[in-house]
């Protein structure tokens, strides 16, 4: 690893980057920091009651005007004026680093940083320190509460209002879900800024009873700005803190941290000094697609703890999972059709060998599942106890006889005290069988009440699942999640999650499903935070016999093409073996990889279409997959990033000529051709459809035998 740190004496190093500007009426003094490529500044001052203030600017424009930092604290005065500027720090730091598994290889961490040291000026002189990061491809900063005072100071602080503000420049089209604190498994809404009306599209999971206390939204929240600039609102590194919500002023285009709060405790974040927060990020790119290619919340998390993690390798996977969802068999025993029974998984095993899948995923397998919905749900799992019908041991020895491991399933019932009991005998069972990861689950509202699935309490339970799994080498993909805030980089065994309306919604939802242009923008906003388990794949479209009111909305190349569109180092192929049946679409789901060396969003625009690329480590193929909303159109792909003066035999997945999401959702062509990097593809994609392609590198024979894609006229 490439680290070049150099840390410069702010002095000497503030004639260039810290600008000490004239003082205005109201601005004490004034520090700025830039970017490497100097496209970004932030800004600090104090005004002329100690009030912290910054703001952005990108290419000298404003992005974020004048806006307030501070705490409201129980039992304290607040901490948000009379505040004086004892120093300031800058720094420049440039590393790169690689990731065990991910969307690239190396991940280039290049910022200039400035810490601005605050006292308040009477009273108990307390402390609080500002990081700011300026990056070229966003900002992040955060808070530092540092053992302070003039030795009456409190130690510990209760934050009761987190006055974080981000005053936005004009009335932007933003992609926003409802800041809700138990859930973020919602559709996306598009609305400008100062229409955002979180409260009344509170509807949400079924399976959740949604809380939202305010008009405020979840992040990542991305927004577009008349002039087309990108900007996405999140945190990175959210480590025993409250998740945060922005609380929307539509008068005055401004955000307001909200964080989400516990009704047990009367404060939101207790924590004992010195701590640092999480930071408050903001990825700003000019094409939507550099959000994608942005790793600005990994970067703000700190290195692997945990060194050599190669006992994990991403995969597809298959799973007793979506004939739940459709209503064929059950998670439990007594309704008659219990799905997680050992032929059953046999089958699923016998299937992915064939298909070039090594995973399976078993739910319904442990006792609990009568009472799972039920409202004591405390003790009511057990997660070492299989079903009688269903031998974990027989089950695990045959999946290794043929190269499918299997991914164990815990739902927890949103009960985690009873989970945390059972976390070492769960582990230790996995561990003496060689399972690798666990599918977590936190259906219903938090027990005890008054917790909330994205509040500290939570957040640390989340931590401790993922640094107790890390002891047994087991790596974690929660559903009914926190947010992903690039933990990932410090715990690579957080290898997915969900927290998004994922494939599952399309079995049951009462709206009958997510929308044709839903995929179109989570790679824009959630996909942001980190990798999404979605489970794509499901061919059967209509859903039926199962369902008559829902279908899955897109066609059946936009599925295969989501492999590529949504990153995860697991991907399952959810549906049901016999729906795979002899589709010769299949052989997509066999060749796409689930790790790479590079990728690349060719294009997009958010709720419309995206393409993106990638390059699979250790094989030289590449894939691609190309999405649109409700609306066809036709995309060009210029292939120029394929090695040059190499041919790869490109096989297209594409829509049908009579495909159509609604009408005719499984109507698909596969073609293949010769094609190099002066090749340009024309992507076709039908209403609610898509295109997936594999590049693999061409044999003389294929060179020989395969025509060349024609070239444009
Ligand atoms: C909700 C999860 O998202 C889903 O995948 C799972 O099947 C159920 N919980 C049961 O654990
Ligand atoms: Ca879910």
């Amino acid at each position: 690893m490439k680290v070049f740190k150099y840390y410069i004496i702010w002095g000497f190093f503030m004639m260039f980057w810290v600008r000490c500007a004239p003082k205005t009426s109201n601005e004490k003094s004034v520090v700025e920091i830039s970017s490497p490529s100097n496209n970004i500044k932030i800004g600090f001052s104090l005004k002329a009651n100690g009030t912290p203030v910054y703001w952005i600017k990108h290419q000298d424009k404003a992005i974020i005007d004048t806006s307030v930092l501070g705490f409201e604290l129980k039992d304290q005065e607040a901490l948000l004026n009379g505040f004086k500027l004892l120093g300031q720090d800058t720094s420049s730091f440039s590393e790169t680093w690689k990731m065990p598994w991910g969307e690239q290889q190396e991940v280039l961490n290049s910022y200039r940083e400035m810490v601005v040291k605050l006292e308040e000026a009477e009273g108990a002189k307390r402390k609080l320190n500002i990081y700011f990061r300026a990056y070229d491809d966003g900002i992040g900063f955060r808070y530092e509460f540092p053992k302070s005072g003039d030795g009456t100071a409190k130690q510990e602080v209760m934050i009761t209002k987190e006055n974080t503000q981000f005053k936005l420049t004009d009335n932007h089209t933003c992609w926003w879900i409802p800041g809700d604190w138990d859930s973020y498994e919602h559709l996306y809404n598009t609305t400008k800024f100062s229409e955002i009306d979180a409260l009344s599209k509170r509807k949400a999971a079924s399976l959740m009873q949604t809380t939202i206390k305010a008009n405020a939204v979840n992040t990542p929240v991305t927004m577009r700005t008349a002039e087309g600039l990108h900007l996405s609102f999140h945190e990175a590194n959210l480590t025993d803190y409250a998740g945060m919500t922005l609380e929307i002023d539509p008068k005055n285009l401004s955000m307001q941290s909200a964080l989400v709060g516990s009704q047990r405790t009367g404060y939101l974040v207790k924590r004992t000094l010195p701590f640092k927060t999480p930071w408050r990020t903001i990825q700003i790119s000019e094409k939507a697609g550099d959000l994608i290619e942005s790793k600005l919340i990994l970067n703000l998390n700190e290195p692997n703890k945990l060194g050599d993690v190669s006992w994990f390798k991403p995969k597809k996977y298959v799973g007793i999972w979506w004939e739940m969802h459709l209503g064929k068999s059950s998670w439990d025993k007594k309704s008659g059709k219990h799905g997680a029974t050992t032929e059953n998984a046999k089958s699923f095993i016998d299937f992915a060998a064939k298909n070039n899948i090594t995973g399976l995923l078993v739910e319904g397998w442990n006792t609990g599942w009568e009472d799972w919905l039920g409202k004591d749900r405390e003790g009511v799992f057990d997660f070492v106890t299989p079903y009688p019908d269903y031998d974990l041991k027989e089950v695990v020895r045959y999946g290794k006889e043929k190269g499918v491991e299997v991914i164990m399933h815990h739902e927890t019932s949103a009960a985690p005290r009873t989970y945390e009991k059972q976390l070492k005998p769960a582990y230790s069972l996995m561990k003496d069988l060689g399972i690798k990861a666990v599918k977590t689950g936190y259906v219903g509202k938090i027990l005890p009440e008054g917790e909330y699935h994205h509040g500290q309490w939570m957040v640390n339970h989340y931590r401790k699942v993922l640094t107790t799994a890390a002891q047994y080498n087991i790596a974690i993909n929660a559903h009914e999640p926190i947010k992903a805030t690039g933990i990932r980089r410090t715990y690579p065994n957080a290898i997915a999650r969900e927290g998004v309306r994922g494939q599952e919604f399309n079995a049951w939802a009462s709206d009958g499903g997510n929308k044709p242009d839903h995929t179109t923008i989570i790679p824009f906003t959630r996909g942001l935070a980190g990798p999404i388990d979605f489970t794509p794949g499901v061919f059967n479209i209509k859903l039926e016999p199962y369902k008559d009111k829902n279908q899955v909305s897109t066609t059946l190349a936009k599925q295969l093409a989501l492999y590529v569109v949504i990153y995860s180092p697991v991907q399952m192929a959810c549906d049901l073996v016999e729906h795979y049946g002899e589709h010769p679409a299949l052989q997509f789901i066999r060749d796409v990889g689930v790790d790479w060396e590079q990728s690349k969003v060719l294009d997009g625009a958010i709720g419309d279409y995206i393409t993106v690329v990638r390059k699979e480590r250790g094989t030289g193929k590449w894939f691609l997959g190309s999405i649109t909303d409700e609306k066809a159109r036709t995309l060009k792909a210029s292939l120029n990033f394929l090695e040059q003066r190499k041919s790869y035999v490109a096989t297209i997945y594409r829509d049908g000529e009579k495909a159509d999401w609604k009408e005719n959702p499984t109507d698909y062509a596969i073609e293949k051709f010769i094609v190099n990097n002066q090749t340009s593809i024309d992507l076709k994609l039908a209403a609610g459809g898509g295109t997936a392609i594999s590049l693999i590198p061409a044999t003389d024979e294929e060179i020989k035998n395969i025509k060349a894609y024609p070239r444009a006229k």
